[in-house]
């Protein structure tokens, strides 16, 4: 198996460890615009090669995308990350034209390859991609939900003190400050309703620190986050590879499921070797289906912005 990752810069280098170290592909090829930078990233990761023990092989290019033909999935991070004090949704004029234009070049390579969007505002960036091109929305999938979650279940853990690996949470929605929607009514430790075990303050309290998990990085860090971010799209790819049939939050194209339609904003999907195969109708309650269609209509307005370019 072969995977492409484009954009060597934090997310997308750290995507790569990640994927090495687990051995999920074979062959990584890191692709770059910035001459020589994705060949150095390339050759100080495979200096870990007999110190860490792995026995996949990644090789950097310079914006030569024919090294890239036949990947099996694509991983987009280009683009730009964002300062602190700065949204999401301010990227969308320089990520946009970027995003559309990196995907082209990997569809004349990879026709068949299952794109992993990550560059922000990343469910627009999904949206585009599904729109410009002529390719089976269950091949493209917006990774958001996933590190969303993960930082949700940090915070969880860190107010109950059950272990990460005891807690069961989603974050749905869209991948903004004010869009996601971590489902506090279903989430789980050790099987107990987290709403049965802290109360409704501390409740409060996870969910909006999850919400800016990653504005609280980019204010800490001076630019976005990467070590959970390359994580998530190295889950998601192991999803795919292994054919998992899990449930992942992810951003892909609704037709009518979570009564929305025309957007690509974040559900639960079950993942599997084909991209997405389907998505999964949660149990939630009045207050998180009206916080959804409230983020269905926010990630669309963000989607205006597209305008002359799909
Ligand atoms: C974050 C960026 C990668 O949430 O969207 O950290």
């Amino acid at each position: 198996m072969k995977v492409t990752i484009v954009g060597a810069g934090n997310v997308g280098s750290s995507c790569a460890e990640y994927i090495l170290i687990k051995e999920i592909v074979d062959e990584i090829v890191l692709l770059d615009i910035k001459d020589g930078f994705a060949e150095g990233k390339a050759l100080d990761l495979t200096q870990t090669t007999s110190t860490l023990g792995f026995k996949s092989k990644v090789i950097g290019v310079t914006n030569d995308y024919k090294s890239s033909s036949n990947s099996d999935i694509v991983v987009i991070t280009s683009g730009i990350p964002r300062k602190p004090g700065m949204t999401r949704e301010e990227l969308i004029g320089i990520n946009a034209g970027i995003v559309k234009s990196v995907s082209e070049n990997l569809l004349m390579y990879s026709p068949d390859a299952i794109i992993i969007v990550v560059s922000n505002p990343m469910d627009t960036m999904t949206y585009l991609v599904n729109k410009s091109f002529d390719i089976s929305k269950n091949r493209v999938i917006g990774m958001g939900g996933i590190l969303d979650s993960s930082r949700f279940k940090t915070y969880i853990s860190l107010a109950t003190n059950f272990s990460q690996h005891d807690i069961d949470a989603m974050v749905i929605g869209g991948h903004g400050d004010t869009t996601m929607i971590p489902l506090t009514s279903i989430s789980k430790c050790d099987n107990k309703l987290l709403s049965e075990i802290v109360s409704n303050d501390t409740l409060q309290k996870i969910s909006s620190d999850t919400m800016v998990g990653g504005a609280t990085l980019t204010k800490l860090l001076g630019t976005s986050a990467w070590y959970a971010p390359g994580a998530s799209v190295s889950y998601l790819v192991n999803a795919i590879v292994n054919d998992t049939k899990e449930i992942l939050p992810c951003s892909v194209y609704l037709e009518g499921e979570y009564n929305s339609e025309d957007l690509c904003i974040g559900v639960p999907v079950i993942i599997g070797k084909n991209g997405f195969e389907e998505v999964v109708n949660l149990d939630i309650n009045k207050n998180e289906i009206e916080m959804f269609e409230k983020s269905v209509k926010a990630v669309k307005q963000t989607n205006l912005a597209l305008d002359g370019l799909i």
